[in-house]
């Protein structure tokens, strides 16, 4: 089931309901941590009463009876996908995926392999680890879906070696998309969505691009349909 999710990336509730207010059938949205530590986990049942699925992008990483806690909180929410670092481990990931088992409708939990904001440099002599990073990426989606976890946030560049070494089901969730016509912002390995469709990604995620567009809906529709390629939901 591929999608576009919109990443709110707004400071507030009312920023974020004048923005929903054109969008008045169901979209996939992305909550990350400026909103929600600004207005707290009331702000997941107000977007969702409105119809729309919620990504919940906290990227948990702590001890594993921590974060088995923090997904048994967050999961109260009934987001729709959440997610972890994969770099706290095994263990880590396989509590958070425990604490999922009381629920009867799971959100789909999904690790953050290396942060794209990290170069081979950083990998290398800040956090002295000799893989070349995009062996790193595999190995730790390796071991995300050894978990039991159902995918990983990476760049759309990577999808089609993990799809080949993780099968096809592994989902890919892929920030980095800039349509043609759009500016770059802080985004340096950018692909376009029907890039992103031909390499495999399964979600995209997209944030200037819609949110601060002239006619947010009518990019977000574009952008839907160059992805989907015709394809529904
Ligand atoms: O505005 P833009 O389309 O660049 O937004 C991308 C969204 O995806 C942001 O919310 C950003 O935090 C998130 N993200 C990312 N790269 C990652 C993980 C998440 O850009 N590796």
């Amino acid at each position: 089931m591929k999608d576009v999710i919109i990443a709110l990336d707004f400071k507030d509730r009312e920023e974020v309901m004048e923005f929903l207010r054109e969008f008045t059938e169901p979209v996939y949205v992305k909550v990350g941590m400026e909103l929600y530590y600004a207005e707290g986990p009331s702000i997941v049942p107000e977007i969702k009463t409105l119809g729309h699925k919620v990504f919940l992008d906290l990227k948990f990483h702590d001890i594993p009876n921590t974060v088995m806690g923090a997904v048994r909180s967050a999961s109260s929410l009934d987001v729709d996908m959440m997610n972890l670092h994969a770099m706290g481990g095994g263990e880590m990931m396989r509590c958070a995926m425990e604490a999922l088992n009381h629920k009867e409708v799971k959100p789909l939990m999904i690790a953050v392999t290396i942060l794209t904001s990290m170069d081979e440099d950083a990998l290398k002599n800040e956090l002295h680890v000799e893989f070349p990073l995009e062996d790193e990426v595999l190995s730790l989606a390796k071991m995300t879906k050894d978990s039991g976890l159902q995918g990983v946030v990476c760049s759309a560049l990577e999808v089609p070696r993990l799809k080949e070494k993780l099968g096809k089901d592994f989902l890919t969730i892929t920030p980095g998309i800039r349509p043609l016509e759009s500016a770059l912002g802080d985004q340096r390995r950018v692909v376009t969505p029907s890039m992103a469709r031909e390499l495999g990604s399964d979600y995209i995620v997209v944030g200037r691009p819609i949110t601060e567009a002239e006619y947010p809906y009518e990019v977000y529709k574009k952008i839907r349909n160059e992805f989907l390629g015709g394809e529904e939901r």
